[in-house]
């Protein structure tokens, strides 16, 4: 086995807890590697990550493929500093997003599509929740290959759809037209130091062959929790005792969050029937 092939399986078993096996005289695996490695991360050296290079980012990233070919991503790369300072005060819990060397938001706009048909003269017939959806996931897309192409070349991110919980604000900011809402923000940077895997939970329960059947799958969810606890532990250096994942969860989520976002989606002009 080549050191290649010896890292991609170390850093698999790392994320799922089991051996994926890797065929023989694979190429790409560095490709792969950089894939299975990617993380979020949150601290950046004092590096700049100038207009030119995200706007080369960008371009890759917008080669994603796109909903019947609708192209309805948009991206903004907020540089000027009373904008970011207008959204760093969205995420006061997120001092780091204001040292972030740059900053994008990724949008669905499914004003385009629209428009199409009003430069026609023609009734815009697909009016409903799918053309919200479509929008979203072209945007997604568009978010994770920019993910890639940053990682390609040595810069680190981090999504943030914490800048969400203020929608209307975010909108306000970015001047958002009808029908265009923002997924997420990204931040980008070069690393400050590196950092340790996340797992993932187990490939027998969100990987299937043919069909899905049983949906409850509590024990992967406690093999995950175990596997969890064991990360933690050792990227704190046993600092404080970790609580599982699903706690974690349990506890992030137990009061209602951004419950006002489908209101949002709406006040920009998608009916979301
Ligand atoms: C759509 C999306 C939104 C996210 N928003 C935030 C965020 O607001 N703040 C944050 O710290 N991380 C955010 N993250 C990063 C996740 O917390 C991270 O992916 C998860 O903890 C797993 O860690 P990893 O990416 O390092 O494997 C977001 C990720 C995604 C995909």
């Amino acid at each position: 086995m080549n050191k290649l092939e010896t890292q991609l399986q170390d850093a698999l078993a790392k994320r799922f807890g089991s051996a994926v096996d890797v065929p023989a005289d694979l190429p790409g695996l560095d490709s792969l590697l950089r894939i299975v490695e990617q993380s979020s991360q949150r601290r950046w050296a004092d590096t700049a990550v100038p207009p030119e290079l995200t706007r080369l980012l960008a371009a890759c990233a917008l080669c994603a493929p796109t909903k019947s070919y609708l192209q309805q991503a948009d991206i903004v790369d907020v540089r000027d500093t009373a904008q970011r300072a207008a959204l760093t005060a969205l995420t006061p819990s997120m001092p780091w997003l204001a040292d972030a060397p740059a900053l994008l938001v990724f949008c669905g706009n499914g004003r385009r599509f629209k428009r199409l048909f009003e430069r026609a003269g023609q009734a815009f017939s697909n009016d409903h929740l799918d053309s919200f959806f479509n929008a979203t996931v072209d945007a997604s897309l568009v978010m994770m290959n920019f993910i890639n192409a940053a990682a390609a070349v040595g810069l680190v991110s981090c999504p943030i759809s914490l800048l969400r919980n203020q929608a209307d604000k975010l909108a306000q900011i970015l001047a958002l037209p009808e029908r265009v809402v923002p997924v997420a923000g990204l931040c980008i940077g070069y690393p400050a130091a590196p950092t340790a895997l996340n797992p993932r939970l187990p490939l027998a329960a969100t990987f299937h062959t043919d069909r899905i059947g049983a949906v409850d799958d509590d024990p992967a969810v406690d093999d995950f929790d175990a596997r969890y606890i064991a990360a933690r532990a050792e990227q704190s250096g046993g600092a404080a005792p970790p609580r599982a994942w699903s706690t974690e969860r349990l506890h992030q989520y137990s009061a209602s969050q951004r419950d006002d976002w489908g209101r949002f989606v709406r006040a920009q002009g998608f009916d979301l029937r």
